[in-house]
């Protein structure tokens, strides 16, 4: 059974090969396998995470299967992890797993001596475990060593056979689903697909690994039955929570990591403080961070960079897209916040989207149908109904007026303008503040007004058409026979 390690306490130097050249056949899509996102973060984007904060350095990605996609998501993720170097190699045509730790070997010369190999679609590993296997590959001064694990229903996964008349159960082979007989199949020792191997010794046996078997691939499970027959150490790790092992294999395979992936955080913060009403209804990625006392209504989904400080109420049906921050005793309900900041106190919802680079100041009110593009909008102050506010500043104790609009798009110079609005100005309903335009501090816009110029401060501006009035007009007009005659009593 695995003794967890902690980064600091391993000192082992490896580097990582992350396959993710397969088509992903059962998918049936376009993105590839790799690149679904598993909470906020696909699925290569997670596994190289893991490897990261287990302290990889170097981590070489096999791409074929639509490689220009992979590599872009790798260039784009790159940066998070700087001190991992992450490389590409491409497998063309994709022969099986064992072919592309072949690529690796033939491409690139100066690997660590000790090297993990993982799928890119096996999401949900824990650093501890991926320490923990090179921990024991290294004191079990092994030559591979494989990541194993007990499951209910093994479908899908490489079986593997122990031998029976060791106590210990040494591993002898691994059996492809594919190739697998019927009592083969009911085995549920199955191979995670992750393995520690020492580079130098494993990697002549990769050009003696044949494609004889039922699919004609090059199979990398092969290399445990070479490597006993060479007297090479196969060492078997055992994995303690299954679920980490889940591979995407299939549509419900993602339903399936996700929900592990959630239930994993859900549990953790619990135990934190949080009170989270309904754990079936709610998704929250790893990367949530969320203070005591704060309650969680069901429908909520949190994923992305985000953090929750305490006593907040977020939901039901909110959705928080990192980078977020929310501090505390902040209210949200039947809303999404993506990319913003919401400060103490503030009441948002139900139905507001706040976006785009916004923040939100304390005791704010963003009410009912609201949304909120790139605004810093300071404290006390209410856009409580109806409002779109792009592109704009707004002071503190300012009311926005149900259905008032900042105008910020010039659409024939396709460009966005600012507003400002000082503090205690009120601009009253269904106006529109066409940008780049103020309204000065204390100010009052009148309902129904367009604004083009200037608001000084403690003025009033009126821009709208004057009321008229024609007495009796309608007493008049109307025809006798009108089913609502102006004379009726209701
Ligand atoms: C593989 C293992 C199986 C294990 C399971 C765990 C093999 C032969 N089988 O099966 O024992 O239980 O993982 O999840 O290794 N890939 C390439 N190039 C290729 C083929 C695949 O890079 O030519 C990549 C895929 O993109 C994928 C990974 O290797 O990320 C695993 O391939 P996949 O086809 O998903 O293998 P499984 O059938 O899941
Ligand atoms: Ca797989």
């Amino acid at each position: 059974m695995m003794q967890p390690v902690s980064a600091s306490k391993l000192e082992i130097p490896f580097d990582a090969i992350v396959l993710a050249a397969g088509k992903g056949t059962r998918f049936k899509g376009e993105t590839p396998k790799v690149l679904h996102p598993i909470l906020g973060i696909s699925a290569l984007g997670r596994v190289l995470k893991t490897l990261s904060e287990a302290g990889c350095r170097r981590a070489i990605v096999v791409i074929g299967h639509q490689s220009e996609k992979i590599e872009s998501e790798i260039n784009h993720l790159q940066p998070r992890w700087t001190h991992m170097n992450i490389q590409t190699v491409l497998q063309s045509p994709q022969r099986g797993t064992g072919d592309a730790v072949r690529q690796v070997r033939d491409q690139i010369p100066d690997l660590r001596p000790t090297v993990l190999v993982l799928a890119g679609d096996v999401p949900l590993l824990r650093s501890e475990t991926l320490l923990s296997l090179v921990h024991h590959h290294t004191t079990q001064d092994a030559h591979l060593t494989l990541l194993g694990a007990t499951v209910e229903n093994p479908t899908g996964y490489g079986r593997l056979i122990l031998n029976p008349s060791e106590p210990s159960g040494q591993l002898q082979a691994i059996i492809e689903e594919s190739d697998a007989g019927e009592s083969q199949k009911k085995i549920q020792y199955v191979n995670t697909g992750v393995y520690a191997l020492h580079w130098p010794v494993c990697t002549p046996m990769l050009s003696t690994l044949s494609a004889a078997t039922g699919q004609g691939e090059y199979y990398l499970t092969d290399l445990v039955g070479i490597a006993l027959t060479h007297g090479h150490r196969v060492a078997c790790q055992w994995l303690t929570d299954a679920t980490e092992m889940i591979g995407i294999n299939t549509r419900a395979h993602i339903a399936e990591a996700v929900h592990a992936l959630s239930h994993r955080q859900i549990q953790a913060l619990m135990q934190a403080g949080v009170t989270i009403l309904s754990t079936a209804q709610t998704l929250i990625a790893p990367e949530v961070r969320i203070g005591a006392d704060t309650v969680i209504y069901p429908g909520c989904v949190l994923e992305g960079e985000v953090t929750v400080g305490s006593g907040c109420e977020l939901g039901p049906n909110t959705q928080l897209i990192g980078p977020v921050r929310i501090e505390d005793n902040v209210r949200i309900s039947h809303s999404v916040v993506s990319d913003s900041v919401i400060a103490k106190g503030a009441y948002i919802g139900p139905y507001a989207h706040i976006r785009g680079g916004s923040a939100v100041g304390m005791d704010t009110r963003v009410g009912n149908f609201v949304e909120l593009k790139n605004v810093q909008m300071g404290n006390a102050s209410a856009a409580a109904h109806l409002s779109y506010l792009g592109d704009a500043h707004i002071g503190d104790r300012v009311n926005m007026g149900a259905g008032s609009i900042t105008a910020n798009y010039d659409p024939v110079r396709d460009v966005k303008h600012l507003t400002h609005i000082e503090d205690g100005a009120k601009v009253g309903c269904n106006s529109v503040l066409i940008a780049p335009v103020a309204v000065g501090r204390n100010s009052c816009v009148a309902a129904g007004s367009v604004i083009t110029k200037t608001v000084e401060a403690g003025d009033l501006a009126i821009s709208r058409g004057k009321q008229t009035v024609l007495p009796q007009w309608v007493i008049k007009h109307e025809s006798p026979t009108a089913l609502f005659r102006a004379d009726c009593q209701p």
